[in-house]
């Protein structure tokens, strides 16, 4: 699954909240809630800094998207809106494709032969079928993506982590928080399904709030591999 090392893609960051002991949601899958207004606010704020959002059609649906910077931060423009799902079926009467924002780009990575993409071009998105990696190089190359935040959920960063494809991790360390359950996701998903080998990261910002909360961001270590 490793990605050739010739072919160009966006920087990649993620963000998520985390609890205190390391979930992302609880064992169901419920809706991830802002654990703050600043938590709010901080992904805003790097929001601001991505040419394209990138989310698994999981966290879509269960947070209810609609992946765009409010008007009255004033945006200079909004961030294309990418949704990658492996059968591509979207659902069209969600938020997403109901307001207004950045282009739409639905990717679907294991579409049937008859899969027809027709309604969702008809409701202005642009549909692409290949991998996840082909999919990075395209919005790199043709779409002028160079910073695509990827807000989850865990599914698609393991992913993402498996191509060497994650260049900053952004955290909200949510300290008053446990969800506990040996199912309940963490940001690479499932715990059991491990990575082939570890990531090396390290520790750029740390930013102890005073809500019980801690703000990090961490860059890749290497020089690196994609
Ligand atoms: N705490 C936080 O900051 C935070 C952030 C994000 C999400 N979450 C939570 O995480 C939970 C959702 O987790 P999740 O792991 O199910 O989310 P996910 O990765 O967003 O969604 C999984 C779905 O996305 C598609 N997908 C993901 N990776 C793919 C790949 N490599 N290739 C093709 N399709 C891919 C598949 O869709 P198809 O089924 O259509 O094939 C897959 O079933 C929710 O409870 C959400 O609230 C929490």
């Amino acid at each position: 699954m490793l990605r050739p090392p010739s072919m160009p893609r966006p920087t990649i960051l993620i963000n998520f909240a985390i609890t205190a002991d390391g979930k992302i949601s609880t064992v169901n899958k419920d809706p991830a809630h802002f654990t703050s207004k600043r938590d709010l606010q901080r992904l805003l704020e790097i929001r601001r800094r991505a040419d394209a959002l990138l989310v698994g059609r999981g966290t879509l649906e269960a947070d209810a998207m609609s992946m765009t910077i409010p008007s009255k931060l004033k945006p200079s423009g909004q961030p294309l809106r990418c949704i990658v799902s492996r059968a591509g079926r979207f659902a069209l009467g969600h938020k997403v494709f109901h307001t207004k924002g950045g282009a739409l780009h639905l990717l679907a990575t294991e579409a049937t032969e008859d899969y027809d993409s027709f309604s969702y071009e008809a409701a202005g998105a642009t549909v692409h079928r290949s991998s996840l990696a082909a999919f990075l190089t395209t919005m790199a190359t043709d779409y002028g993506v160079e910073t695509m935040l990827c807000e989850g959920g865990g599914t698609l960063v393991k992913a993402l982590a498996e191509l060497e494809a994650i260049d900053e991790i952004n955290l909200t360390f949510a300290g008053h928080t446990l969800f506990g359950g040996a199912d309940a996701p963490t940001i690479t998903g499932h715990l059991g399904a491990h990575l082939p080998a570890s990531l090396e990261f390290e520790l750029t910002h740390f930013e102890p709030l005073d809500n019980g909360e801690c703000f990090l961001t961490y860059q890749r270590k290497k020089d690196r591999a994609t």
